[in-house]
């Protein structure tokens, strides 16, 4: 979808506030928040996914219709074996006890990411979810895993590639939207709401292709700490925001 696409929706009419469409989400600080209690990294872990829920269900009530949640980068493999494994866990554990929460929101869940290195149950677990899902008429839940935007880049290349070679694909006929609609997130609006917890101001190889035009609000609250009054100033700080795509301001 096109970056200047109307920011108005139907959330809006209701709030009176412009409600993002597509919020994208770096959820940040588990360690630490482990780290200031004395716990192990798992702990934060386990705190950062019950924040999960209250979220989701808010955003979806609220009308944005996609929530993109950084949930594991390509990178994090480099953790320590238990603390990888330990997410991988509570990723199974999640998609299990969220899924009542998501089919009573009409929710549509979409695993973001590289399939290839993902353990083979996590995987089973996604695809179960996706399909148990695939009807919902809500907000698109899409969980980044094993993601990196570099490689998603890459791999769009790729198989935009292969189709000029196969003669599907005229090369004098690629736009923006042809590179958009080879990737993960093809089909959902570009996120207009980029929030990162713990205070760091970069993108971590998130999204980078959609979050072209995307406003940033960055919190120092930690995630397991995230709740729905910061969920609520970030939405205030991007209905604050004057949007001009590159042009200028309205008079
Ligand atoms: C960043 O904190 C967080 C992660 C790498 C993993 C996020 C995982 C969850 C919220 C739990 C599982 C997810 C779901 C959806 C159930 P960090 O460890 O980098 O924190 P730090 O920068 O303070 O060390």
């Amino acid at each position: 979808m096109s970056a200047t696409a109307a920011t108005t929706t139907e959330a809006q009419q209701h709030t009176g506030m412009p409600v993002p469409q597509h919020v994208a989400i770096i959820m940040d600080g588990n360690g630490r928040w482990a780290q200031r209690r004395g716990l192990p990294r798992a702990a934060g872990h386990q705190a950062g996914s019950r924040v999960v829920r209250p979220i989701v269900e808010t955003c979806a009530q609220r009308g944005v219709q996609a929530l993109t949640l950084y949930s594991f980068s390509s990178e994090n493999w480099s953790r320590p074996a238990d603390e990888v494994a330990a997410i991988m866990l509570l990723l199974q554990e999640h998609l299990r006890n969220e899924l009542p929460m998501m089919l009573a929101n009409g929710i549509r869940f979409r695993r973001l990411g590289r399939r290839e290195g993902m353990p083979a149950e996590a995987l089973h677990m996604l695809d179960e979810t996706e399909r148990a899902t695939a009807h919902g008429r809500g907000m698109h839940l899409v969980l980044a895993l094993n993601y990196g935007a570099r490689a998603e880049i890459t791999d769009a290349v790729r198989d935009i590639a292969n189709k000029v070679r196969q003669g599907e694909l005229d090369p004098a006929a690629i736009t923006e939207a042809t590179i958009s609609d080879h990737l993960g997130t093809a089909g959902l609006p570009d996120p207009d709401l980029l929030i990162r917890t713990a205070g760091q101001w970069r993108v971590s190889n998130f999204l980078l292709w959609q979050i072209s035009y995307a406003e940033m609000h960055v919190t120092e609250t930690l995630w397991p700490d995230f709740n729905l009054q910061d969920l609520d100033r970030a939405f205030r700080d991007f209905a604050g925001r004057q949007r001009t795509f590159g042009g200028l301001k309205a008079k």
